[in-house]
């Protein structure tokens, strides 16, 4: 298991402190401060093992005990020339240990307690003598000094210690940054353009995965009228291959059920499921939606050096619910607004169609089909739901042209035809007032006007018609051939079409009738028979 970078400081602190003893002659001990001793000096031979020797140990292990986790101050004189010199080894500012050295002067190799070393580790006290020669160079004058400077050494290594702990925190704190700037960055950038937000969902569980070393991350929704299509009751995750999805999902669910607190987020210890690759615990925060919970974004299975959840882990999952949820808001706010609208839209064109009970659902399917037609010609979603939208508002200014005229069974007069052909300069009149809907107003103003220039209002030929009114033009014609009307019957499917073929690059862009034959008109057949009234000549076209 690779160490912590806090860990890997103090190692190279103990590392210096012990390859410098050795440099100046001094073999090292490391203890705890009950006095076990868990390094030994690396010194090999006849002088490792004399050092290695248990009486040396014991009396280490007593002097040690004799500090009580304080600082040793001056050498301990252990027997005549040999002394212990102390370097407290401190962990988070507590002395947790010592670096023990010991300086040996000629004097201590003919001393009684080296006979008796050399004795009890049935050692040749001559040649073991010998062998720790080159260690006896030490002076009962210079031992007081070099024990002072070793323990201003231990102590500049454990400042250097401290250093390098703090630059390591800043430098994660510095990481933490930059992750969080980089994922709100990916996420705002999604949130500028419009997004579904099941999709934004599943790109901040990308993001989120990609930084933080968890085996799944996933978002539970709950199941409600008011929220979003595409969310609403569904459960998403990102997740390794060997995750058992189901557990899961299950697990973010009860998640979901039990997340009471809308503020905050919690750390689940265990729970059924999950675990089963990484650590125990997952995160589990609240998404919300006008202070209530509507959701849960967690995280689980944490794997890497460290399996509990940190606060990195916590405070980048913490951002990107702070980003989905206010997305949530407003995209659901953006989705009333549009429903609304469109239902306003729908209302409006209702009550034209009624005044002319032949033309009832007539807004419906021309924009059904000019929407078709502007999908199968390549136009992208957004351009196809406003070229629908024009369909449906299309006729608007027939709310100006009296019922009488609009229903009239028999052949139009000259003066009523001119109050027909008034209806496409009305709708744009009603409607310039709607900044909403100015992009579709060339829609309905052109509507009538011909490829070949023939039409009204204007008499504009070719390309000079925009585009909308191109598509809704051939649309408004099939639908109208299509049903029947007060002055004729519905034409059979077969006649209509040849008609459509027909009348390209004479009455309609040449470019777009054999696009438009290649509609599927199951959906607009059913619209036209769910639509109320006489007959709509169907028996025919079928
Ligand atoms: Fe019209």
């Amino acid at each position: 298991m690779s160490r912590t970078p806090n860990e890997h400081a103090e190692s190279v602190t103990a590392g210096r402190l012990r390859e410098r003893c050795r440099a100046v002659g001094l073999p090292v001990w490391r203890c705890l401060v009950d006095g076990t001793v868990v390094e030994h000096p690396t010194t090999r031979g006849l002088a490792g093992l004399w050092l290695g020797a248990g009486m040396i140990e014991r009396l280490m292990g007593r002097a040690v005990h004799a500090w009580r986790g304080e600082d040793p101050g001056a050498p301990m004189r252990l027997f005549d020339g040999c002394w212990l010199l102390g370097m407290p080894e401190r962990v988070a500012g507590r002395i947790a240990g010592y670096h023990v050295a010991m300086a040996l002067s000629h004097e201590a190799l003919y001393s009684e307690h080296f006979l008796a070393a050399c004795s009890g580790a049935q050692l040749d006290a001559p040649a073991t003598r010998h062998a720790l020669e080159p260690l006896a160079r030490h002076t009962a004058a210079s031992v007081g000094d070099l024990g002072r400077l070793m323990r201003w050494m231990a102590a500049d290594l454990d400042e250097l210690a401290g250093a390098t702990r703090g630059l390591s925190d800043f430098t994660d704190a510095l990481t933490f940054s930059y992750e969080t700037i980089d994922l709100l960055y990916a996420l705002g950038r999604s949130m500028s353009r419009p997004e579904r937000p099941d999709v934004f969902v599943r790109r901040a569980l990308v993001s989120l995965q990609s930084v933080l070393d968890f085996y799944w991350i996933g978002a539970a929704f709950i199941d409600d009228d008011r929220m979003l299509p595409g969310v609403s009751g569904t459960a998403v995750l990102e997740h390794d291959a060997r995750i058992d999805t189901y557990s899961v999902e299950k697990a973010l669910r009860r998640m979901l059920e039990t997340h009471g607190d809308p503020e905050g987020g919690e750390i689940h210890e265990s729970f059924p499921g999950a675990g089963a690759l990484g650590g125990p615990q997952a995160y589990c925060v609240p998404l919300t939606r006008s202070g209530r919970v509507i959701g849960v974004l967690a995280a689980g299975d944490k794997h890497g050096d460290d399996p509990q959840v940190s606060t990195f882990d916590t405070g980048l999952i913490d951002a990107a619910a702070c980003q989905i949820s206010p997305f949530l808001e407003t995209t659901a706010l953006y989705a009333e607004q549009h429903a609304m609208f469109m239902g306003t839209l729908s209302a409006l064109t209702s009550a034209i169609d009624a005044k002319d009970p032949y033309t009832c659902g007539h807004s419906a399917r021309v924009a059904y089909l000019a929407a078709a037609l502007a999908q199968r010609v390549g136009l992208d979603g957004d351009t196809v739901e406003r070229v629908h939208i024009a369909g449906l508002v299309h006729d608007v200014g027939k709310i100006g042209v009296p019922e009488a005229v609009l229903g009239k069974a028999g052949r139009l007069t000259d003066e009523e035809f001119d109050r027909i052909k008034q209806h496409p300069a009305i709708g744009n009149k009603i409607l310039q007032g709607i900044p909403a809907l100015r992009d579709v107003l060339p829609g309905v103003l052109y509507h009538h006007e011909r490829w070949d220039g023939k039409g009204y209002p204007t008499g504009r030929a070719g390309e000079d018609i925009p585009l909308f009114a191109r598509l809704i033009g051939i649309a408004d014609t099939f639908d109208a051939m299509s049903s029947s009307r007060s002055y004729r019957a519905a034409m059979p499917r077969e006649k209509v079409l040849a008609e459509i073929r027909r009348c390209g690059g004479t009455q309609f862009d040449p470019r777009l009738v054999e696009p438009f034959l290649g509609i599927d008109l199951g959906e607009y057949d059913n619209m036209l028979r769910s639509a109320t009234g006489p007959d709509y000549g169907l028996g025919e076209a079928a």
